[in-house]
């Protein structure tokens, strides 16, 4: 039976990052997945996670399985990184959250809770949205619309369709939305915007489930968070999955959380036992390692502090590269790049064909993704003379 099965292709970023990592160019540029990069093309880890890792190693006794709602430390680190530490909802006890591996982890099960409630609920998605979202959340059997957000046109947010488009978004459905640092294209909301859409949550009935895994590495852990708080100030509910993969540098150790804004502190721990129940029937209990050197991190006051500052270093040095990448392209003559400067996080789309990109690969050892998603940490003083000749000589 099992030779019936087809290969199937790789995965569209994934695979991408493999082919880099096999090709032989001593020139290539790795653009693809979204990992924070350095000047020397190093992910690095964190000096407070490196210490928090240093004092778990020396006092870990055991190996036993960790409560499937993860490390308590963990889940109010996260609550508060997320929702702020003078929150309302965290004050009234309307906040839950269970650690899941991952983000991934964290939308596999808000989607289970989701389809627990209401089987088949329709979900409102952006137009483009992360590939993964749709597998991820169809994958329980929820359906699928979408609303249009890029206009590649001005390389910004098309807010004027995208509230046309969800003025059809019905009382119970949801509305999957990007925190912060839209990936792929790295147009996000205003704040005003962002009150337009809590207004329109309000009216509708629809529920926010805002995937936020890239805070930090906008313009700030307060300032990217600001958004979704908008939203938790004003509804009643509202579903997040976060993740510690960027913010944090735990990509490997897939360490994330899902957090629940409920209507009281009775709901909330009601969708903690539908998230438990889920998390059984698919993996039972997050690994530990990632939840309890976050959990440290974030408690510990010195720890935190140092990786608070490391982290907006991280985030300077990406909006750093985003002025120079725009300059240094906009001096090529090929055209306006000054959005790359506008946008934020990790990504921007460069609006090249999907044959212009595949050039780049095969031609220049510039990986990206067929989209022209680029990740703009993995650029750095040594490869960008090179990436902005080769995008120049496809142009
Ligand atoms: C990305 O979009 O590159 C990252 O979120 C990593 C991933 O798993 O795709």
């Amino acid at each position: 039976m099992l030779e019936k099965l087809k290969r199937l292709p790789d995965d569209p970023i994934l695979g991408l990052a493999a082919a880099c990592r096999a090709d032989p160019n001593p020139d290539k540029v790795d653009l693809t997945v979204g990992i924070y990069m350095d000047e020397q093309g190093i992910c690095p880890v964190f000096e407070a996670v490196q210490q928090a890792q240093k004092a778990l190693a020396a006092e870990e006794i055991t190996k036993a399985y960790i409560p499937p709602v993860g490390d308590a430390l963990f889940n109010s680190g996260m609550q508060q990184l997320v929702l702020g530490t003078n929150s309302q909802a965290l004050a009234d006890g309307r906040v839950a959250s269970v650690q899941t591996p991952g983000g991934c982890g964290a939308l596999r099960i808000g989607a289970e809770i989701i389809q627990a409630a209401a089987a088949g609920t329709r979900v409102w998605v952006s137009d483009p949205t992360w590939p993964v979202h749709i597998p991820l959340l169809g994958s329980v059997g929820l359906s699928f619309e979408t609303y249009r957000y890029y206009d590649p046109a001005t390389h910004g947010v098309n807010f004027d369709a995208m509230v046309e488009d969800l003025k059809a978004a019905g009382r119970g459905e949801i509305v999957l939305m990007h925190g912060c640092c839209h990936n792929p294209c790295g147009a996000d909301l205003s704040l005003s915007q962002w009150e337009v859409i809590a207004n329109m949550a309000e009216q509708q009935g629809f529920i926010p489930f805002v995937d936020i895994a890239y805070q930090g590495l906008g313009d700030g852990l307060e300032q990217d968070a600001a958004g979704l708080r908008t939203l938790v100030a004003r509804l009643p509910e509202v579903l997040v999955a976060a993740s510690c993969s960027k913010n944090l540098g735990l990509y490997r150790e897939r360490t994330g959380a899902i957090i629940f804004l409920c209507q009281d502190k009775t709901n909330a721990d009601a969708l903690v036992s539908q998230a438990l129940v889920a998390a059984r029937r698919v993996y039972s209990m997050p690994p530990a390692h990632g939840g309890l050197l976050a959990g440290r991190v974030l408690a510990d006051e010195k720890l935190n502090a140092s990786w608070r500052s490391e982290l907006m270093t991280m985030c300077q040095r990406i909006n750093g590269l985003r002025t120079d990448l725009a300059t240094r392209l906009n001096k090529t003559g090929k055209g306006d790049f000054s959005f790359i400067e506008r946008e934020k996080g990790m990504f921007s789309f460069l609006g090249l064909s999907p044959e212009q990109a595949l050039r780049l690969r095969t031609e220049f050892g510039v990986y990206m993704l067929d989209s022209s998603r680029i990740n703009v940490a993995g650029v750095n003083a040594s490869n960008i003379d090179y990436l902005v000749e080769s995008v120049g000589r496809v142009l």
